[in-house]
């Protein structure tokens, strides 16, 4: 039986901020259930002690100097082993895992997670004093790429495989950091961790790693070219025979119309007309005017640059002058927040924004909203998209990353040969999206064309089976050279 090491810096249920949470939440119980050996390590953040039940100890080590524990805990609601690293660095702080409750990144967040990653280190080359050493060490995103280069100090080493999720953060910190850290002078070289005379923690999974995946096969492409790799595209370039493109997948237990007990009505493809109960719970729950003479659209995110605003708000007002309604939540950038919320109290009965995070309305909308609006600038691979197609709430895209991949347009070919799925955009322009809109309200008005999107949506089988088999070969097959 592998043994499999997945480090993260969040993971669903415990501790989430985006879609990451939910990769981490529910791939590697996934692959437990395909029988390999797993442990899931990830901080153990002040609030994620909060919720579980006392955890075990599972060991007391010193590494690289500083003391610290292993604790020991099942992911709820799987019979998953999960790891906490538990350091006054993470336990004696409230709010966000990257972030202070005033929303700045906390200023030691290099020590914080380079800790992660001498302690994954450790454990993945046997130097951590525990009856487990893994076979692969898979780790998530520049919180975790460090410890990729590490374990490049010691032989043997386990397979190492590094996943992007984002190449948007790339953990970079200045000189005096590097010092600070005490890391090898080897990583500073251009061709290891250095990028424009800054520390990239992102670059030790890159550069390290020997397999490099990403989180859908369009935006693996993308980041080998400019603007996509974001000036990582050379040596992305330079990989490209050991990087590849894993389509995300969902948890289909936690997102099912069918069994989610946040739902005012639960439905199926096959019961689509209880679909409209849950738009009334929402237009009730939001104060939007009641009815079902106009699709309700539902936007859930962070409220950021790369979630495609800036295409929204220009033409916001032609939105609400459509035949529409408009339902957001998200927390974000102050400015994105208060445009929204100032649109909305102007136009109560169209428009409603909540700035907060709230995972049972977060469903509320994916249920109660008719078309699901994703114009993201760039996305590696998007999950709300596969949870609207899940949930018959047909998704409007912009063909970029992920979203690319999963969503097919509605046109009069797809139409007729039953592939349609969505809306989708090409360019990053506001009228190419109000266009997109439009087609997708005119749609809405023939209910028997909808309701067949609708079931080709909800056919669709994104669940973990098909990209945790990718993940399996990926771990066990001969290395490419
Ligand atoms: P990203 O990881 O870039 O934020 P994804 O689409 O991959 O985007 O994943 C976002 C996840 O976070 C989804 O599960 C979504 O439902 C959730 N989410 C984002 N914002 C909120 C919010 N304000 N309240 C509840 N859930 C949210
Ligand atoms: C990142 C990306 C998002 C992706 C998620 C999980 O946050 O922005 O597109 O779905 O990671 O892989």
């Amino acid at each position: 039986m592998e043994r499999l090491l997945f480090v993260a810096s969040e993971a669903y249920p415990l501790i989430k901020t985006g879609g990451l949470a939910d990769v981490a939440g529910s791939l590697p119980e996934v692959l437990r259930q395909q029988g390999m050996d797993v442990r899931l390590l990830l901080p153990a953040y002040q609030q994620v002690l909060e919720t579980i039940a006392p955890p075990t100890l599972v060991a007391e080590l010193d590494v690289h100097g500083t003391p610290l524990r292993i604790l020991g805990t099942t992911l709820p609601g799987t019979a998953l082993q999960t790891w906490l690293l538990d350091h006054p660095l993470f336990t004696g702080r409230p709010g966000n895992p990257y972030l202070d409750t005033h929303g700045q990144p906390w200023p030691d967040n290099a020590e914080r997670f380079l800790l992660l990653c001498r302690l994954a280190a450790a454990i993945a080359v046997g130097e951590a004093g525990l009856d487990w050493i893994p076979d692969i060490l898979h780790c998530n995103d520049w919180h975790t790429g460090p410890a990729i280069a590490l374990t490049h100090l010691h032989h043997p080493r386990p397979r190492t495989v590094f996943t992007v999720h984002s190449l948007a953060h790339m953990g970079l910190f200045d000189r005096a950091t590097f010092e600070r850290l005490q890391l090898p002078e080897d990583f500073w070289h251009e061709d290891a961790m250095e990028f424009y005379n800054q520390v990239s923690f992102i670059k030790g999974g890159l550069v390290y790693a020997d397999c490099i995946t990403t989180v859908s096969p369009n935006y693996a492409r993308e980041i080998c070219e400019s603007p996509g790799g974001m000036g990582l595209e050379g040596l992305l370039r330079q990989r490209r025979k050991h990087l590849t493109g894993i389509l995300n997948g969902i948890d289909s237990a936690v997102w099912n119309p069918a069994m989610d007990p946040h739902l005012a009505k639960r439905y199926s493809a096959r019961s689509l007309g209880d679909k409209v109960r849950n738009k009334r719970a929402l237009q009730a729950r939001l104060g939007l005017a009641e009815g079902n003479e106009r699709p309700l659209l539902g936007l859930v995110g962070r409220l950021v640059a790369q979630k495609g605003l800036e295409l929204i708000l220009p033409v916001l007002d032609e939105i609400l002058a459509l035949p529409v309604q408009l339902a957001v939540l998200g927390t974000g950038e102050s400015h994105y927040e208060q445009l929204l919320q100032a649109r909305a109290a102007a136009n109560p009965d169209t428009m409603a924004v909540v700035l907060a995070y709230d995972e049972n309305l977060a469903h509320g909308i994916e249920a109660g909203a008719d078309i699901f609006l994703m114009p993201s600038l760039f996305e590696p691979c998007g999950l709300n998209q596969l949870y609207s197609l899940r949930y018959g709430t047909l998704p409007l895209v912009r063909a970029v990353g992920g979203l690319a991949d999963t969503v097919v347009d509605s046109n009069p070919q797809t139409l007729a040969d039953g592939t349609a799925t969505g809306f989708v955009f090409e360019q990053p322009d506001a009228a190419e999206l109000l266009a997109a809109l439009r087609r997708a309200t005119a749609l809405w008005y023939d209910q028997k064309q909808w309701r067949q999107v609708q079931r080709n949506a909800m056919r669709q089988d994104f669940s973990w089976q098909h990209s945790a088999n990718l993940y399996h070969q990926l771990y066990i097959s001969p290395l490419k050279t």
